[in-house]
């Protein structure tokens, strides 16, 4: 799987990137800043907008980040034996240019000639472990299982990988990285608006700009209407396609083609991790936002009217908590939600507005559940007569059957590769991770493995349950000032689109502060900017 070439504008964009057009961009005019901002959520979604709004809007705003769990949210290691390993978001694409960005700049600044103090001790040890760093790249190898057999197995010679598919596939797989590739160049536009500072009210006007109609209908159709529509052959989906959605996305190939796009895109090769774990650009950019941690659950929020010195009546929002000192509230003139609005997630009762805001939208997040296992992989499971120190399958993708109780299994390795770090083979006890959609049981697991000494399980409420055609997408706006970061998960779910999200509510709650309409929704910005290359 491992075909894949940059296309030229993404390596343009990549060269961009530093080149600080970012101070055409949105000039603060004069006029009242916001004084207080409160964002809701400390995942990479939460923490990116706090990153963001400190960009927008200067240092003179206080800015609160609340976080009822722990900083990272979706991402979390949890440490088996000697090493920490991802049990959430685990894997950026190449091209994700703002999780890249994040990296970079928190890898080159030097915290400790910063003299910001108030933030709670334990950034400090965080920073001192750890250099942000891609993490060190580890060959792996992909296999296919139908609850039987292994259906296919990536061989360590290309050519043979090539003939194996084009014999079985016909040029199917040449064209599918064709087709994500022509989509990833479309999403690729977003960086340059975000660059020029422009904003999209909703998802949908989000999408459109970058790839018009046809990306919006891409959200109103399955992936596999979507893929059948381009000529690719049903074998082929259930085959190759499915067991890609499964293992991102836990579910079948009736997921929106946008998000199923996304899905395919990230079984390119050049896929990367952050060293140490991925929730640490999390506690990076509240380090880096200069903004305050509050460890507490917001409860309610609520729109007040006060009078302003300048007699006009101004509202602010009454942001209601819970933390370890009991309840307490605050006033904000901006609130950011990063966390998604849906049962089991999050439950923030919203009053005083009018039309009222639900706590859930429709629509339900789709359980998956990672189980760790320190242990010898019974690999006679796979079907497979290979002697497991000859099996070297680090991943083991699932085609949808009666027969299979999980999704994808993969040799798993520590978010820190220590030098001389070696992947091993299957005869020798190491970190296997499942994902299922249910909690394995106990005969499950003997079934699958010969020993083990430790398992882990975690169970999370992962991405939403996709089922295009898609009903309105909720709404960015939900009140003046009061923005919905998660909305964007609906279109897809990954930690580049919340970082996304995040810029684009950063600079709408600018522009729609400072009324600066000239940078909200504009149509056509491809080909106006075309030229600005
Ligand atoms: C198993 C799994 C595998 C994945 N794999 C990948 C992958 O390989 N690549 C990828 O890009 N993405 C992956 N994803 C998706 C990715 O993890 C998410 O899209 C992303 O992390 C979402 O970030 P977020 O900040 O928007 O939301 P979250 O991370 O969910 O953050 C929301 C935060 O808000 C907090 N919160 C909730 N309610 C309240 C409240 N009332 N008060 C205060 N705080 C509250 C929560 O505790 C949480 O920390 C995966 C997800 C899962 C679960
Ligand atoms: C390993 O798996 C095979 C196939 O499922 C099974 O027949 C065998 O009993 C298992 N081995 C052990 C030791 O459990
Ligand atoms: C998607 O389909 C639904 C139902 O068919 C429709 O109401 C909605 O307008 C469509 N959305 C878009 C963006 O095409």
């Amino acid at each position: 799987m491992n075909l894949h070439t940059m296309s030229l504008r993404a390596l343009l964009f990549l060269g961009l990137w530093h080149s600080g057009r970012r101070s055409l961009a949105s000039a603060p005019q004069l006029g009242d800043q916001p004084k207080k901002i409160a964002v809701i959520g400390a995942g990479i979604g939460g923490t990116a907008t706090a990153y963001y709004l400190r960009q927008e809007f200067g240092p003179g705003v206080k800015i609160d980040v609340f976080e009822s769990g722990a900083v990272g949210g979706r991402l979390q290691t949890v440490k088996m034996g000697d090493y920490e390993y991802e049990v959430g978001g685990a894997v950026i694409h190449p091209l994700n240019l703002h999780m890249k960005h994040f990296v970079d700049k928190l890898g080159k600044s030097d915290h400790f000639q910063n003299t910001y103090i108030s933030l709670p001790l334990q950034y400090y040890i965080i920073y001192n472990y750890f250099r942000y760093f891609p993490r060190k790249d580890v060959p792996s190898k992909i296999a296919i299982f139908n609850g039987k057999e292994l259906t296919f197995e990536e061989s360590d010679w290309f050519i043979i990988n090539f003939l194996q598919c084009l014999w079985r596939y016909g040029f199917n797989l040449l064209r599918m990285r064709m087709w994500v590739e022509s989509i990833l160049d479309k999403f690729m536009r977003i960086y340059q608006y975000q660059q020029y500072g422009y904003s999209f009210s909703s998802v949908e006007r989000l999408l459109h700009a970058m790839g018009g109609d046809s990306f919006v209908t891409l959200m109103n159709q399955t992936l596999e209407e979507t893929m059948i529509g381009e000529g690719f052959s049903q074998v082929f989906l259930n085959d190759f396609v499915e067991p890609i959605t499964r293992v991102n996305y836990g579910q079948s190939v009736r997921i929106n083609g946008f998000v199923g796009a996304v899905s395919l895109a990230g079984a390119d090769s050049g896929l990367w991790a952050v060293d140490g774990g991925n929730k640490k650009v999390c506690s990076g950019l509240l380090y880096s936002s200069k903004s305050e941690l509050i460890p507490a659950k917001v409860t309610s929020i609520a729109v007040k009217v006060r009078p302003s010195k300048s007699g006009a009546a101004a509202s602010f929002y009454e942001v209601n908590y819970v933390g370890e000192d009991g309840a307490a509230h605050s006033l904000y003139d901006i609130v950011m939600i990063a966390t998604p609005l849906h049962q089991g997630k999050s439950d923030i009762t919203f009053s005083g507005f009018s039309p009222p805001i639900p706590s859930h939208y429709p629509g339900r997040f789709h359980q998956t559940v990672t189980t760790l296992v320190h242990g010898l992989l019974n690999v006679s499971f796979l079907g497979t007569t290979e002697a497991a120190s000859d099996f070297r399958v680090s991943d083991v993708l699932t085609t949808a059957s009666e027969v299979s109780i999980i999704n994808s299994l993969s040799s798993l390795d520590p978010v820190h590769i220590p030098p001389g770090y070696k992947p091993s083979p299957a005869s020798h006890r190491k970190v296997w991770k499942v994902f299922s959609p249910e909690p394995l049981t106990q005969e499950q697991l003997k079934s699958m493995f010969l020993s083990w000494d430790s398992v882990s399980e975690t169970r999370w409420l992962a991405y939403p349950a996709y089922s295009p055609p898609q009903r309105k997408t909720p709404p960015f706006i939900l009140h003046k000032r009061l923005y919905y970061l998660n909305a964007v998960e609906w279109a897809a779910s990954a930690m580049e689109m919340s970082a996304i999200s995040a810029r684009n509510l950063a600079l709408l709650a600018h522009h729609r502060w400072h009324n600066q309409d000239s940078k909200i929704d504009q149509e056509d910005l491809h080909t106006r900017l075309r030229g600005e290359l």
